[in-house]
């Protein structure tokens, strides 16, 4: 049996309030849009959830604001199973949110107001710190203030700590900070704002990974949506496919691939496997609507691999 990863995560929490709508209103209209959903999200709880639900321990370090979503965000994480004691109430902010626009294909736009995400604090990461150097991994993500997302990249390396870094939602990246860095996974976009690259299409994005690569970091994911992986690292890079699959609500999957890809490879799949896993994780979270409550659990995942991997 594989063992059990411990997967600690440095990141956001948000609620998210999502629209589906057949079309987006033009300035000064007002349209009806067909559905509401209200869940939990953040890329940070996000990936929390996922990797709690592929079956490894988790605790989280975040912020959450002083209003009604930031008990109710703690209660999520509780009833998950994940560890929320480093998960704290910030007197006087609200807690992050995230307005979300769904079309009929599936695709989104999303929209976050940070709120307390934006108080974690390196002093927070020190807070944590005998809890975090007990982690096989951590994950980090960019909704937090970069300088906590440095900081805590120079932790896990001091403590020999796999770490791995989603930069959603993109901003500009002080590679100095990344030297070393075990995993940055960035979307297309994400690649594209960073490098000034263009990430159209799996030729360019190898271009563009090589490129991350070169400036120092290990290994260089570049997640395509529909078209599965771009793997990187300073033996080469490989195209690892897609899984098919009729996708309603991409919303959040970029957060299971990364959940559930720490999951694999801390439980000692080789690495192209553990793409290959959270690509197919990544695609079923498509499935059905809403954020962290589209994902799998292991059991279900597993006979979707079994059928198809
Ligand atoms: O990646 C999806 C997430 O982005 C949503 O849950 C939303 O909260 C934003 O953080």
């Amino acid at each position: 049996m594989a063992r059990r990863p411990r997967i600690a995560v440095v990141g956001s929490a948000n609620v998210d309030l999502t629209t589906f709508t057949d079309r987006f209103p033009q300035p000064g209209e007002t349209i009806f849009a067909p559905r509401f959903d209200l869940g939990f999200g953040g890329k940070g709880a996000n990936q929390a959830v996922a990797a709690r639900l592929c079956g490894a321990e988790v605790f989280m370090v975040a912020r959450v604001g002083s209003d009604l979503f930031g008990p109710a965000t703690i209660e999520n994480f509780r009833k998950q199973g994940i560890d929320p004691t480093h998960v704290k109430q910030v007197e006087g902010l609200s807690s992050g949110v995230a307005p979300i626009f769904v079309e009929p294909s599936g695709q989104n736009r999303i929209l976050v107001v940070k709120g307390a995400n934006d108080a974690l604090q390196p002093a927070d990461v020190d807070a944590a710190a005998e809890i975090l150097k007990s982690a096989d991994c951590i994950v980090l993500q960019f909704e937090i203030p970069i300088e906590t997302v440095y900081y805590t990249i120079a932790f896990a390396r001091k403590h020999g700590i796999r770490c791995i870094v989603n930069p959603a939602p993109a901003q500009p990246i002080d590679l100095a900070a990344l030297q070393g860095l075990d995993y940055f996974v960035p979307n297309e976009s994400e690649a594209q704002t960073i490098t000034g690259m263009p990430v159209k299409n799996a030729e360019q994005a190898k271009a563009c990974a090589e490129k991350l690569v070169a400036g120092g970091i290990r290994r260089v994911i570049i997640t395509l949506g529909a078209n599965g992986a771009l793997v990187a690292s300073p033996h080469g890079s490989e195209h690892v496919p897609r899984y098919v699959v009729k996708s309603v609500d991409s919303t959040g999957a970029g957060d299971a691939f990364i959940g559930s890809f720490a999951v694999f490879l801390g439980e000692g799949a080789p690495e192209r496997e553990a793409v290959q896993r959270a690509n197919l994780y990544a695609a079923l979270s498509t499935t059905s609507v809403g954020t962290q409550k589209s994902f799998y659990n292991r059991a279900r995942f597993n006979a979707e691999w079994a059928a198809r991997g």
